[in-house]
């Protein structure tokens, strides 16, 4: 009977000793909250960020592609409303001086929330009866104060050209930054989406369980355009789209559902929003925000045409981003820059824009989760990562049975013409059974052994990881058979 995960510990412990994931710089003791993806880590998000790529860009005649630079004009965040709002609300203990989220305290009335404040929230929250996660008392907060969010860097050598700039801390601006470039340089016409995937930086308050957030880490998002009026159509079609991308993908229906955002939830630019929620094993509820689908309306291009109007404000501010206002939007803001002339509709619009947004990494320890299982076979215990073929970081492990009578000479032959086609892995050392656990806990869908039949009749065994089954198979069919099962 096979075991799931019941606490990340285990998780964090295989992802360490096999190479999956890693605190980043270990060896100065470690930076909070930002991990490194070691070889079979690196393959495995590799492989998810793909995956989405080929569902949302090359499978679809309606979507094109995109990669931003991570600093961008520091104007695109005060159109975007990140320098003034992008923020959360923290209370400090009175006691231990620990800041917290305050939608992130726990009192007698139960679990947190974990959704960004966006600055919209009431500062005048009642904490008495919140406890401090740090050292337990209750009710001893300061006023809830904004945490700026943005990590802040400067740019340029020169005193008089040098200027404040920010990490990004979403790949979704670049998108819209660049619909008229795109919209110019390519013949596709709404209704269209920009997919774009790429390292975002939040100086999160509180960081949480392992690669779920962390001050660093990797978005795959897409902006879809459409005509007013048809949002609501292609906001449906997204949210059954991206579920079943990850059903396809091989996570258990039971672990996953929709959420949707209450209307006091919402993101300023917001008109509806909808949460693709994943049961991990840890928190209070355990079902925790993988992606979120939102209809960001007409709101990001409206913005960026009142921002575009502003840059002269911001030189004769002195670069001065926090101090610029926005200048306010003309009357016929509909015709602006970032409008669209619809053939078919005959009219100019900017059109509104349904955002479903997914975390690389998230993802990533989703499939890892899911994947993860514990079995006893024949008095023994087995780690395995049941991944779906496409994201395994190993497709196929290949094995002499032994180091003589010519096995090695005949598994090296089959490594290296299997190796052009999928990742391979080949190993020699220690007894086979080992060879197969090793395989079995980096998550490789199937094992290719050479033994003495081999040389006799040119068959081997091929070795399934999930039934542990194993046939013979003639090395003339191998690489058709595995590119069958892997479906590659
Ligand atoms: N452009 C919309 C946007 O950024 P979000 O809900 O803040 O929306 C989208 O982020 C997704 O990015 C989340 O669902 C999550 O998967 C991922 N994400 C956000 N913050 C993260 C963090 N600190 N660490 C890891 N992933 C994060």
């Amino acid at each position: 009977m096979a075991e799931t995960l019941k606490s990340l510990d285990e998780l964090v412990s295989l992802c360490k000793r096999r190479g999956f994931i890693f605190q980043s710089s270990d060896i100065y003791g470690g930076l909070a909250s930002c991990y490194d993806y070691g070889p079979l880590g690196v393959e495995l998000k590799r492989n998810v960020k793909n995956a989405w790529w080929k569902s949302v860009v090359q499978m679809r005649d309606d979507m094109v592609g995109l990669d931003c630079s991570i600093l961008m004009h520091p104007m695109v965040w005060k159109s975007s409303g990140h320098v003034d709002k992008f923020a959360d609300l923290v209370a400090e203990c009175k006691k231990c001086n620990t800041r917290t989220r305050v939608d992130h305290l726990q009192g007698t009335e139960g679990a947190e929330t974990t959704h960004h404040s966006h600055g919209e929230e009431q500062e005048h929250t009642d904490l008495s009866g919140k406890v401090c996660p740090s050292c337990g008392t209750t009710g001893q907060f300061t006023n809830p104060m904004p945490f700026k969010l943005m990590f802040e860097t400067q740019m340029g050598a020169n005193v008089e050209d040098s200027m404040k700039v920010y990490l990004r801390p979403e790949t979704a601006q670049g998108i819209f930054a660049n619909f008229r470039n795109v919209m110019d340089s390519t013949r596709i016409k709404v209704p269209f989406g920009i997919a774009q995937v790429g390292k975002s930086f939040r100086n999160e308050v509180t960081t949480k369980a392992f690669i779920f957030r962390t001050r660093e880490f990797e978005q795959m998002e897409i902006e879809f355009f459409c005509q007013p009026g048809t949002d609501e159509q292609w906001w449906e079609h997204w949210k059954e789209q991206r579920m079943q991308w990850y059903l396809d993908l091989g996570i258990r229906r039971e672990n996953l559902k929709f959420r949707p955002h209450a209307s006091d939830e919402l993101a300023h630019y917001a008109k509806a929003c909808v949460d693709i929620e994943y049961r991990f094993p840890f928190g209070q509820g355990d079902w925790q925000e993988l992606e979120g689908i939102a209809n960001r309306t007409d709101y990001d291009l409206r913005q960026h045409q009142r921002g575009m109007r502003s840059v002269t404000k911001w030189f004769e501010s002195g670069r001065n981003t926090e101090k610029t206002s926005l200048v306010e939007e003309p009357e016929d803001w509909h015709k602006g820059p970032l409008s669209f002339f619809d053939d078919e509709a005959r009219e100019r619009y900017i059109p509104y824009v349904i955002e479903p947004s997914a975390g690389a990494d998230r993802g990533t320890l989703a499939f890892l989760v899911d994947a993860y299982a514990e079995e006893e076979v024949r008095g023994e215990k087995r780690n395995v990562l049941r991944f779906h073929p496409k994201l395994a970081p190993i497709k196929v492990g290949v094995f002499p049975l032994v180091k003589k009578e010519g096995m090695p000479e005949r598994a090296k032959a089959i490594y290296n013409d299997l190796r052009g086609y999928f990742s391979c892995f080949y190993d020699e050392k220690s007894a086979v059974g080992r060879r197969y656990r090793r395989q079995d806990e980096a998550g490789t869908p199937y094992c290719v052994t050479v033994d003495g039949q081999t040389a006799e009749d040119n068959t081997v065994t091929l070795r399934d990881r999930d039934s542990m089954e194993q046939t013979r198979v003639s090395c003339d069919k191998l690489l058709g058979l595995l590119r069958e099962k892997l479906d590659m």
